[in-house]
C-alpha cells in the first residue's frame, strides 16, 4: 500500500491489525498479537489506541508478544522493549505483554524459552514489523538465516548507532546483544504487516520487496509469506 504521509500509513496499519485481531477473536480462544518497537509503528499504535477508546474494537482475549529484546538491561529499564511497548501501546489497551527475558542470567536459555512460549501460544494472528536501514527485521541483522529461530544475536555497529538516540546518543550505552525471534519464527505469524516511512528506509524497502530473497536482506523473507501487507509512504517507496 503506497500512501502520501506517515499519518496515512498509521491509519492503514491500524486498520489491518484491528481487522486481523477481530477476525481471530471471532474464532474464539486467546489471540496472539505480535508487536514491534521502533518509531515506525508508533502512529499505528496511537491510532489503535484512539479506536479502542472510541469502542471500535476490543482487546478481549488478546495477548501481546514482542519480536525482540535487548540483553543485559535490568528488568524495568525504560528502554527495554517490554517497557517501551507498554508505554507506547499496550498499557492503554490493557494487554498483557510477553517477550524474551533479556535480563535472564542465561540469555541463550531465555531465547529457547521464548521460542517455546511462542509455539505454545501461537500462531501469532498478526505481526507488526518495522525494517532497519540495513534491512533487519526484529533484530535479525543481515546474514541471519532465513530458517532461524529465536536466539541471541550481536548487533551491528550501524544498528547500535541508529539506536543510540534512545540511550542519550551514547553508543556505548546500547547493549551489544539481543534476543530476537528468528526469521522462520516471524514467518509463522498468519499475517505480517510491515510499515516503513521516510527516505532512510527506501533502499531497505526496495531490497526487501523487489530484491532477491536473501539473508543479506532479512526483510526479503516477507516474499516467502502468503499474507503480507507492506505499508509505505512516498519517501520510503521512492526506490521501488
Ligand atoms: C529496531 C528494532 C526493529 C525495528 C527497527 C527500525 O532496532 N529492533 O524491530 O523495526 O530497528 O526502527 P525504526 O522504526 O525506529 O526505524
Amino acid at each position: 500500500v503506497l500512501l502520501p504521509t506517515p499519518e496515512d500509513c498509521g491509519r492503514v496499519v491500524a486498520d489491518a491489525v484491528i481487522a486481523s485481531v477481530t477476525a481471530a477473536q471471532a474464532g474464539g480462544g486467546p489471540v496472539a498479537l505480535g508487536l514491534a518497537t521502533g518509531s515506525s509503528p508508533l502512529l499505528a499504535y496511537r491510532e489503535m489506541q484512539a479506536r479502542h477508546r472510541a469502542g471500535e474494537w476490543t482487546a478481549d482475549g488478546v495477548r501481546a508478544f514482542l519480536l525482540d529484546e535487548y540483553v543485559g538491561l535490568p528488568a524495568g529499564h525504560p528502554e527495554s522493549y517490554r517497557e517501551v511497548i507498554r508505554r507506547e501501546c499496550t498499557d492503554e489497551l490493557g494487554l498483557e505483554v510477553h517477550g524474551p527475558d533479556g535480563s535472564a542470567a542465561d540469555p541463550v536459555q531465555a531465547a529457547v524459552d521464548y521460542e517455546a512460549q511462542l509455539q505454545a501460544a501461537g500462531p501469532v494472528a498478526v505481526q507488526v514489523l518495522g525494517i532497519g536501514g540495513n534491512g533487519h527485521v526484529g533484530f535479525n541483522e543481515p546474514g541471519s538465516s532465513l530458517a532461524s529461530r529465536t536466539r541471541v544475536k550481536t548487533l551491528t555497529e550501524r544498528t547500535r548507532l541508529d539506536n543510540a538516540r534512545f540511550f542519550g546518543d551514547d553508543v556505548e550505552a546500547v547493549p551489544r546483544h539481543v534476543i530476537t525471534q528468528g526469521l522462520a519464527t516471524i514467518r509463522e505469524a498468519r499475517h505480517l504487516v510491515l510499515v516503513a516511512t521516510g527516505e532512510a528506509k527506501a533502499a531497505a524497502v526496495a531490497d526487501a520487496v523487489e530484491g532477491p530473497v536473501s539473508a543479506s536482506c532479512p526483510g526479503s523473507v516477507l516474499q516467502l509469506h502468503p499474507h503480507v501487507t507492506v505499508v509505505v509512504d512516498d519517501a520510503a517507496a521512492s526506490r521501488l
